[in-house]
């Protein structure tokens, strides 16, 4: 076989390849290996193959490691093996998409588990609950109108009432009703959750604005789930503004999706907790359960969307995604 036919099966390998000779000064990448390391012809033959692979070292064998590829550092699996003459031969796969999905199914692992254990704990609570609720409101029927020890009474139905809550939330949680699909306008959810966090934010003299950028934001879901999403997000935003700032919100026409960008001013989320607000009861609010993020993602799936945030010191955007309508001809 002649050099060019070589070269010509190099260049249709979707992986990237790099040749090196024993020493290991590369001598050709093809054009997928070049789009991975974001580097010309010119500028890698006859470079050290040890500088691109670093942090590993140039031994044979098949290994998975983060190098700094062209966007920072990425996920790759490498193949490094020597020819009859020494030569090197390495194969270069980027594998970042099977890292995210890798990360997306544990995730969900993590969540469908969770759920079945929350849902049996809360159905277990729920009843006596329910007992103990009648109970008292029967004590309550006995005593008369203006007998003071009514106060504790109320006191003990305000806090079976708290626990409800509470229970409610992880019924959302562990099994999410199945969605009420149909065609709706983005903007009536968003004025919807905006009712129902309106009078929170004017306590903390915090400016809601609204810009709604799409013409047409007709989308296709549950619009009550995109709105308790909503909510969630509003709250926490609000949160982490404190006492007057701003939070805004927009909406915007990405394609496929109608974006809801939700935008404070607020104190950020610190890097090292980026990774864990998602999960399941991960807070750092004294009085938070964590859950208002783990139930908007899983929603936010169920509904086929997605969330999305950029964080920084100067505050925070969550982006909810919601599939559009479009009408199939
Ligand atoms: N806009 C935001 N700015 C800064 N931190 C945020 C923001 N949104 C969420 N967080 C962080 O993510 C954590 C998890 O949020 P999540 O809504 O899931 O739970 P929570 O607000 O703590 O409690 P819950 O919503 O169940 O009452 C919060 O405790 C907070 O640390
Ligand atoms: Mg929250």
């Amino acid at each position: 076989m002649d050099e060019s036919r070589f070269l010509e099966i190099l260049e249709a390998i979707p992986d990237g390849v790099i040749l090196a000779d024993r020493n290991g000064k590369i001598v050709y990448a093809n054009t997928s290996a070049l789009g991975c390391l974001d580097i010309g012809l010119d500028a890698i033959v006859g470079r050290d193959l040890k500088r691109f692979l670093s942090p590993l070292p140039l031994v044979e064998g098949k290994r998975e490691a983060m190098l700094r590829l062209k966007e920072g550092r990425r996920p790759v699996r490498i193949i490094l093996s020597r020819l009859s003459n020494m030569d090197w031969m390495v194969f270069i796969d980027d594998i970042t998409e099977i890292h995210r999905l890798q990360n997306e199914i544990l995730k969900i692992d993590k969540l469908a588990s969770l759920g079945g254990l929350t849902a049996g704990i809360a159905h277990e609570i729920r009843n006596p609950l329910a007992g103990i609720k009648t109970t008292v409101q029967a004590l309550e029927g006995e005593l008369g109108r203006h007998d003071t020890r009514r106060v504790y009474l109320e006191r003990i139905v305000h806090e079976i009432n708290r626990l409800n809550k509470l229970l409610q939330s992880f019924f959302d949680f562990a099994k999410p009703r199945n969605p009420e699909m149909r065609v709706c306008d983005v903007r009536d959810i968003v004025e919807n959750a905006l009712v129902s966090v309106r009078s929170i934010a004017k306590q903390n003299h915090i400016d809601l604005m609204q810009s709604y950028l799409a013409s047409n934001s007709m989308v296709y879901t549950d619009p009550d789930m995109v709105s308790q999403v909503l909510v969630n997000i509003f709250i926490n935003a609000i949160q982490a503004v404190g006492h007057n700032g701003r939070v805004d919100v927009r909406i915007e026409d990405e394609g496929k999706s109608i974006i809801i960008s939700v935008i404070d001013t607020g104190h950020g989320i610190p890097e090292n907790i980026r990774s864990k607000i998602f999960d399941p009861f991960f807070t750092t609010r004294p009085d938070g359960m964590g859950l208002g993020l783990s139930i908007s993602y899983r929603l936010m799936r169920m509904l086929r969307g997605d969330i999305g945030l950029e964080t920084s010191d100067a505050g925070t955007t969550f982006r909810v995604f919601v599939p559009k309508y479009t009408v199939s001809i």
